[in-house]
């Protein structure tokens, strides 16, 4: 049995979660799903990320100690989890003291240790929207190009992280692919990117501005760097740092850590200086995701253009919305996210897609074979072969087999797009075989036949709930309640449409 750690980016608490943040949890979700359908001993973890003058000065706006509006948004991404129906085994969230600050605080004495935090003076422009120092290349018009915000100009004290120490370790990792980075244009842009030259890092704020923060141990003046702190989630949620680290000891280095682009030289850089810092195993994997754009662009919080997912999910149901995101947004790409779009996404591939095919099939075993069908001999199977190619026909379930590996290789490369593609394409060739061999009018002359036809339809969708399970969790289980293997027998039970018509918003 193989281990496979794999995380989410932990989100700001500043704003309710937004279509963007559901994105990332979801392509976790599916992959960690699949990973435990293989048997693989897996830990999914997700979380919040609530300290830093970003977070203050939200609660600040709300009204609300900042303790209380912390926990208050904190609910609202754990009931997201809940309305998507995400299977992660552990939530950090790293305002807490007992689960979060010991790791985090482990990992500061390890950089300080090893020589690498020193204190200097520091001048620079520092951009909240980034909870990062950006320099004049990033600005627009004097604004920061992605949050359209004027930065602050800071001029303190602060401890420093020797990151360029790093570099060419950082460099390695990354070209070898020690540190896999996917897809390979992410690894091209963070290998370009350290061609630049990499400066150390401001790691800490001094308390008097930021005090919502981890204080740096043995000396309280200074908070840690809320990046510093964030990026130590994933360490710390494994109890690194504190008496119970067994999970530490079994699943670090992470699998996989899903981020969005946003985000990537955080982690394809900073984070790998702070693990080479502390000496412990860079992870295999990092996997960075688009963006979900809405007319055009990056949804987000400070921009204020956010789709709201309980909305959407409530309306249109958790599975429709799980594959909308997973298969019209290319994994790996950015994808325009319109409702006009998800409805029709709705009625084509749902309702009148998967919805009508699960629909036709069972109602004809229900009334051709009342009492289920029995399952063909090896000769019969042969006799209604699926016209795949002109010249080459095969046995359906020969067919599923091949799909079946199709999909398979397509989820180890993460290639999630391509995966429920391949699922919806099989489909609609079963809709296809329906064309090929119309069983509602061969059953006159041929009834045997037409419980071929029927058995290699039925089994098929069922055995396609299998493949469906990672992103559709709720109606692969529909159909594996539709569709009822029981030995040789299959039969079919009435039920409620996989795909109701829907409220438009
Ligand atoms: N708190 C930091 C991450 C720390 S990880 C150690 C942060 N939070 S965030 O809430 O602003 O964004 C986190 C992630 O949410 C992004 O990297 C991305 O995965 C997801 N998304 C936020 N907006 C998004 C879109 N518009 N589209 C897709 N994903 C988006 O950065």
């Amino acid at each position: 049995m193989e281990k496979f750690y794999l995380t989410t980016p932990i989100y700001y608490v500043n704003a309710p979660p937004h279509l963007g943040h559901a994105y990332a949890d979801l392509a976790a979700d599916v992959v960690a799903r699949w990973r435990r359908g293989r048997g693989d001993k897996t830990f999914f973890l997700t979380g919040t990320d609530e300290h830093g003058a970003k977070i203050v000065r939200a609660a600040a706006g709300a009204g609300k100690p900042v303790e209380e509006f912390v926990a208050l948004q904190r609910r609202k991404f754990q009931k997201l989890l809940t309305a998507l129906n995400i299977s992660n085994d552990a939530f950090i969230y790293t305002s807490s003291q007992a689960r979060h600050w010991p790791g985090a605080r482990a990992m500061w004495e390890r950089l300080k240790n090893s020589g690498d935090l020193y204190k200097a003076k520091y001048k620079g422009l520092y951009c909240v929207g980034h909870e990062a120092f950006v320099t004049e290349k990033d600005l627009l018009g004097g604004k920061c190009a992605d949050h359209n915000q004027e930065p602050e100009v800071i001029e303190e004290e602060n401890y420093f992280f020797r990151l360029s120490k790093y570099a060419s370790r950082i460099e390695d990792a990354v070209a070898s692919d020690t540190l896999q980075i996917l897809p390979v244009s992410r690894k091209n842009e963070v290998l370009a990117f350290l061609k630049e030259g990499i400066s150390d890092i401001s790691f800490s704020r001094p308390s008097r501005d930021i005090s919502w923060g981890i204080p740096v141990p043995h000396d309280p003046e200074h908070t840690i760097y809320v990046w510093a702190d964030a990026l130590s989630n994933y360490i710390s949620a494994l109890g690194y740092g504190s008496p119970d680290d067994k999970n530490f000891t079994t699943f670090w280095p992470a699998d996989l850590h899903i981020i969005g682009k946003d985000i990537l030289r955080f982690h394809a850089i900073i984070w790998p200086g702070i693990l080479f810092s502390s000496g412990l195993p860079l992870p295999k994997c990092l996997f960075v995701h688009g963006m979900i754009l809405f007319g055009g662009q990056k949804m987000s919080k400070t921009l204020g253009n956010v789709a709201d997912p309980f909305s959407l999910i409530e309306r249109y149901g958790r599975d429709p919305f799980r594959f909308f995101l997973m298969r019209e947004i290319p994994f790996g790409g950015d994808g325009d996210f319109t409702e006009e779009r998800f409805a029709l996404v709705y009625e084509g591939s749902l309702a009148h897609g998967l919805g009508n095919l699960v629909e036709r099939v069972s109602r004809m075993v229900q009334k051709y074979f009342p009492r289920g069908l029995q399952k063909p001999t090896e000769d019969m199977l042969k006799t209604f072969p699926t016209k795949r190619k002109p010249g080459e026909s095969i046995r359906l379930d020969v067919y599923f087999g091949e799909i079946a590996k199709r999909y398979e290789n397509a989820m180890a490369k993460l290639e999630l797009t391509q995966a429920i593609t391949i699922i919806w394409d099989f489909f609609s060739y079963l809709d296809g075989y329906i064309q090929d061999y119309v069983p509602y009018s061969l059953f006159k002359k041929d009834p045997k036949g037409t419980e071929v036809v029927l058995w290699n339809l039925a089994r098929s969708l069922r055995s396609s709930a299998r493949l469906l399970e990672p992103f559709m969790p709720e109606t692969a289980s529909k159909i594996e309640n539709i569709f009822i293997a029981d030995g040789n027998r299959l039969t079919s039970k009435d039920h409620e449409p996989l795909f109701p018509s829907h409220k438009t918003g």
